[in-house]
Protein backbone atom coordinates (compact mmCIF):
# COMPACT_ATOMS: atom_id res chain seq x y z
CA UNK A 1 0.00 0.00 0.00
CA UNK A 2 1.74 3.63 -0.74
CA UNK A 3 1.33 6.25 1.73
CA UNK A 4 1.36 9.45 0.14
CA UNK A 5 2.12 10.33 -3.99
CA UNK A 6 4.83 10.12 -5.08
CA UNK A 7 6.48 11.01 -8.56
CA UNK A 8 10.11 10.87 -9.57
CA UNK A 9 13.33 8.51 -9.49
CA UNK A 10 15.16 7.24 -6.45
CA UNK A 11 18.33 6.04 -6.82
CA UNK A 12 20.30 3.70 -4.11
CA UNK A 13 23.64 3.13 -4.55
CA UNK A 14 26.09 1.58 -2.26
CA UNK A 15 28.61 -1.60 -2.16
CA UNK A 16 27.02 -5.14 -0.86
CA UNK A 17 25.83 -5.99 1.82
CA UNK A 18 24.43 -2.58 3.37
CA UNK A 19 20.75 -3.98 3.51
CA UNK A 20 20.04 -2.24 0.17
CA UNK A 21 17.97 -4.56 -1.67
CA UNK A 22 15.43 -4.97 1.32
CA UNK A 23 15.49 -1.12 1.97
CA UNK A 24 15.09 -0.60 -2.33
CA UNK A 25 12.11 -3.15 -1.85
CA UNK A 26 10.45 -1.44 1.17
CA UNK A 27 10.95 1.92 -0.05
CA UNK A 28 8.83 1.06 -3.54
CA UNK A 29 5.97 -0.77 -1.59
CA UNK A 30 5.29 2.16 0.60
CA UNK A 31 5.74 4.44 -2.03
CA UNK A 32 3.60 2.67 -4.39
CA UNK A 33 6.50 2.83 -7.00
CA UNK A 34 8.08 0.47 -8.80
CA UNK A 35 11.36 -1.47 -8.38
CA UNK A 36 14.27 -2.13 -10.05
CA UNK A 37 17.17 -4.31 -9.17
CA UNK A 38 19.72 -3.63 -11.34
CA UNK A 39 22.44 -5.90 -9.66
CA UNK A 40 19.79 -8.52 -11.24
CA UNK A 41 20.41 -7.49 -14.54
CA UNK A 42 24.18 -7.74 -14.25
CA UNK A 43 23.89 -11.39 -12.34
CA UNK A 44 21.07 -12.60 -15.26
CA UNK A 45 23.69 -11.19 -17.84
CA UNK A 46 26.37 -13.21 -16.17
CA UNK A 47 23.90 -16.60 -16.61
CA UNK A 48 23.99 -16.19 -20.40
CA UNK A 49 27.95 -15.53 -20.15
CA UNK A 50 28.71 -18.81 -18.18
CA UNK A 51 26.05 -20.52 -20.62
CA UNK A 52 27.94 -19.47 -23.75
CA UNK A 53 30.73 -20.73 -22.05
CA UNK A 54 33.00 -18.08 -23.81
CA UNK A 55 36.38 -16.79 -22.02
CA UNK A 56 35.48 -14.77 -19.18
CA UNK A 57 38.78 -12.59 -20.33
CA UNK A 58 37.40 -12.04 -24.11
CA UNK A 59 35.35 -8.78 -23.77
CA UNK A 60 33.52 -9.37 -27.25
CA UNK A 61 32.90 -12.71 -26.49
CA UNK A 62 31.26 -11.63 -23.34
CA UNK A 63 29.14 -9.05 -24.99
CA UNK A 64 27.97 -10.97 -27.79
CA UNK A 65 26.63 -13.56 -24.99
CA UNK A 66 25.19 -11.03 -23.40
CA UNK A 67 23.41 -9.50 -26.58
CA UNK A 68 22.23 -12.58 -27.74
CA UNK A 69 20.77 -13.69 -24.84
CA UNK A 70 16.66 -12.63 -23.82
CA UNK A 71 17.25 -10.94 -20.67
CA UNK A 72 14.13 -10.15 -18.25
CA UNK A 73 13.56 -8.68 -15.37
CA UNK A 74 10.40 -7.64 -13.58
CA UNK A 75 9.57 -4.20 -12.12
CA UNK A 76 7.20 -5.31 -9.00
CA UNK A 77 8.14 -4.66 -5.74
CA UNK A 78 6.62 -7.73 -4.11
CA UNK A 79 7.72 -10.48 -6.79
CA UNK A 80 11.30 -11.70 -8.03
CA UNK A 81 11.38 -12.02 -11.66
CA UNK A 82 14.19 -13.15 -13.69
CA UNK A 83 14.53 -14.71 -16.74
CA UNK A 84 17.38 -15.45 -19.56
CA UNK A 85 15.89 -17.18 -22.96
CA UNK A 86 12.57 -17.66 -21.13
CA UNK A 87 14.38 -19.81 -17.88
CA UNK A 88 14.03 -18.32 -14.54
CA UNK A 89 17.40 -18.36 -12.62
CA UNK A 90 15.61 -16.27 -9.88
CA UNK A 91 17.45 -18.51 -7.32
CA UNK A 92 20.58 -19.37 -9.65
CA UNK A 93 21.75 -15.55 -9.83
CA UNK A 94 22.28 -15.80 -5.91
CA UNK A 95 24.51 -18.75 -6.32
CA UNK A 96 28.23 -18.62 -5.46
CA UNK A 97 29.05 -19.24 -9.16
CA UNK A 98 27.05 -16.37 -10.75
CA UNK A 99 28.24 -13.98 -7.44
CA UNK A 100 32.28 -15.23 -8.20
CA UNK A 101 32.00 -13.86 -12.07
CA UNK A 102 29.62 -11.32 -12.13
CA UNK A 103 32.49 -8.90 -11.30
CA UNK A 104 34.32 -9.01 -14.36
CA UNK A 105 30.85 -9.39 -16.59
CA UNK A 106 29.63 -5.85 -14.96
CA UNK A 107 33.52 -4.25 -16.12
CA UNK A 108 32.94 -4.64 -19.86
CA UNK A 109 31.93 -1.57 -21.12
CA UNK A 110 29.92 -2.85 -23.94
CA UNK A 111 27.74 -5.40 -21.30
CA UNK A 112 27.41 -2.05 -19.48
CA UNK A 113 26.16 0.11 -22.34
CA UNK A 114 23.61 -2.55 -23.00
CA UNK A 115 22.26 -3.12 -19.89
CA UNK A 116 22.10 0.49 -19.09
CA UNK A 117 19.96 1.88 -22.21
CA UNK A 118 17.64 -1.04 -20.55
CA UNK A 119 17.59 0.14 -17.58
CA UNK A 120 16.46 3.44 -19.05
CA UNK A 121 13.79 2.33 -21.05
CA UNK A 122 12.51 0.51 -18.35
CA UNK A 123 12.64 3.68 -15.73
CA UNK A 124 11.11 5.64 -18.87
CA UNK A 125 7.92 3.35 -18.60
CA UNK A 126 7.23 4.04 -14.36
CA UNK A 127 5.71 6.88 -13.29
CA UNK A 128 7.45 6.40 -9.97
CA UNK A 129 10.42 3.94 -9.15
CA UNK A 130 13.15 3.25 -7.24
CA UNK A 131 16.27 1.76 -8.65
CA UNK A 132 19.01 0.29 -6.98
CA UNK A 133 22.76 -0.47 -8.17
CA UNK A 134 25.96 0.75 -7.71
CA UNK A 135 25.75 3.69 -11.17
CA UNK A 136 22.37 4.87 -10.76
CA UNK A 137 22.70 7.92 -9.65
CA UNK A 138 26.11 8.49 -11.43
CA UNK A 139 25.81 7.47 -14.64
CA UNK A 140 21.95 6.08 -15.43
CA UNK A 141 20.04 8.49 -14.09
CA UNK A 142 21.75 11.41 -13.65
CA UNK A 143 18.70 13.84 -13.05
CA UNK A 144 16.88 11.64 -10.54
CA UNK A 145 14.48 12.94 -8.04
CA UNK A 146 16.32 12.00 -5.17
CA UNK A 147 20.18 10.33 -4.98
CA UNK A 148 20.61 7.97 -1.56
CA UNK A 149 24.29 6.54 -1.42
CA UNK A 150 23.60 3.86 1.35
CA UNK A 151 26.81 2.16 2.84
CA UNK A 152 27.69 0.53 6.20
CA UNK A 153 30.86 -0.51 8.58
CA UNK A 154 32.42 -3.80 6.55
CA UNK A 155 32.18 -5.53 10.08
CA UNK A 156 28.27 -4.87 9.77
CA UNK A 157 27.43 -5.59 6.32
CA UNK A 158 29.33 -9.09 7.06
CA UNK A 159 27.37 -10.06 10.06
CA UNK A 160 24.69 -8.98 7.94
CA UNK A 161 25.17 -11.43 4.75
CA UNK A 162 26.43 -13.91 7.57
CA UNK A 163 22.72 -13.86 9.31
CA UNK A 164 21.16 -14.15 6.07
CA UNK A 165 22.91 -16.99 5.08
CA UNK A 166 22.45 -18.84 8.50
CA UNK A 167 26.21 -18.60 9.38
CA UNK A 168 27.33 -18.12 13.02
CA UNK A 169 30.81 -19.35 12.36
CA UNK A 170 33.34 -16.79 12.76
CA UNK A 171 35.89 -18.07 10.40
CA UNK A 172 33.66 -18.11 7.36
CA UNK A 173 32.36 -14.46 8.67
CA UNK A 174 35.91 -13.63 8.09
CA UNK A 175 35.53 -14.90 4.52
CA UNK A 176 32.71 -13.18 3.69
CA UNK A 177 34.02 -10.05 4.73
CA UNK A 178 36.79 -10.86 2.56
CA UNK A 179 35.01 -11.26 -0.23
CA UNK A 180 32.85 -8.03 0.10
CA UNK A 181 35.93 -6.04 0.43
CA UNK A 182 37.24 -7.95 -2.73
CA UNK A 183 34.06 -6.93 -5.19
CA UNK A 184 34.15 -3.45 -3.12
CA UNK A 185 37.63 -2.93 -4.11
CA UNK A 186 37.14 -4.54 -7.81
CA UNK A 187 33.91 -2.42 -8.06
CA UNK A 188 35.43 0.69 -7.31
CA UNK A 189 38.84 0.84 -9.46
CA UNK A 190 36.95 -0.53 -12.44
CA UNK A 191 37.70 2.13 -15.25
CA UNK A 192 33.95 2.53 -16.34
CA UNK A 193 31.55 3.64 -13.61
CA UNK A 194 33.18 2.85 -10.51
CA UNK A 195 31.18 2.62 -7.58
CA UNK A 196 30.89 5.92 -5.75
CA UNK A 197 28.19 8.33 -4.40
CA UNK A 198 27.39 11.09 -6.82
CA UNK A 199 28.08 14.67 -6.02
CA UNK A 200 24.62 15.67 -5.23
CA UNK A 201 23.84 12.09 -4.00
CA UNK A 202 22.88 12.16 0.40
CA UNK A 203 24.85 9.54 2.14
CA UNK A 204 23.15 7.25 4.69
CA UNK A 205 25.13 5.13 7.10
CA UNK A 206 22.93 2.06 8.22
CA UNK A 207 25.82 0.85 10.74
CA UNK A 208 23.84 0.59 13.81
CA UNK A 209 20.58 1.69 12.49
CA UNK A 210 17.76 -1.46 11.57
CA UNK A 211 16.11 -1.89 8.25
CA UNK A 212 12.75 -0.03 9.55
CA UNK A 213 15.20 3.25 10.97
CA UNK A 214 16.71 3.04 7.19
CA UNK A 215 13.32 2.76 4.87
CA UNK A 216 12.32 5.44 7.03
CA UNK A 217 14.80 7.98 6.50
CA UNK A 218 14.84 7.18 3.24
CA UNK A 219 10.94 8.15 2.81
CA UNK A 220 11.10 11.44 4.82
CA UNK A 221 13.58 11.86 1.99
CA UNK A 222 11.82 11.32 -0.73
CA UNK A 223 8.61 12.93 0.21
CA UNK A 224 10.75 16.36 0.84
CA UNK A 225 12.14 16.17 -2.29
CA UNK A 226 8.61 16.23 -4.21
CA UNK A 227 7.52 19.21 -1.25
CA UNK A 228 5.47 16.79 0.46
CA UNK A 229 7.24 16.93 3.85
CA UNK A 230 6.53 13.67 5.77
O1 LIG B 1 23.93 -5.69 -6.05
P1 LIG B 1 24.45 -7.07 -6.49
O2 LIG B 1 25.38 -7.70 -5.50
O3 LIG B 1 23.35 -7.98 -6.91
O4 LIG B 1 25.31 -6.74 -7.79
C1 LIG B 1 25.98 -7.76 -8.47
C2 LIG B 1 27.21 -7.22 -9.17
O5 LIG B 1 26.84 -6.38 -10.27
C3 LIG B 1 28.19 -6.44 -8.30
O6 LIG B 1 29.46 -7.06 -8.37
C4 LIG B 1 28.28 -5.09 -8.92
C5 LIG B 1 27.58 -5.20 -10.25
N1 LIG B 1 26.69 -4.08 -10.50
C6 LIG B 1 27.17 -3.03 -11.28
O7 LIG B 1 28.32 -3.07 -11.70
N2 LIG B 1 26.35 -2.00 -11.57
C7 LIG B 1 25.09 -1.94 -11.11
N3 LIG B 1 24.32 -0.90 -11.42
C8 LIG B 1 24.60 -3.00 -10.29
C9 LIG B 1 25.43 -4.05 -9.99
Amino acid sequence: MSERRFSGQVTLDGPSGTGKSSVARAVATRLGAAYLDTGAMYRAATVAVLDAGVDLTDAEAVTRAVSEAAIEVGTAADAEVVTVDGVDVAERIRGAEVTRTVSPVSAVPAVRRLLVDRQRSLVAAADAVVVEGRDIGTVVLPDATLKVYLTAAPEARAQRRAGQLGVTDAHKIAEIAADLRRRDSYDSSRADSPLRPAADAIVVDSTGLDQDAVVDRVLDLALTAVGEPA
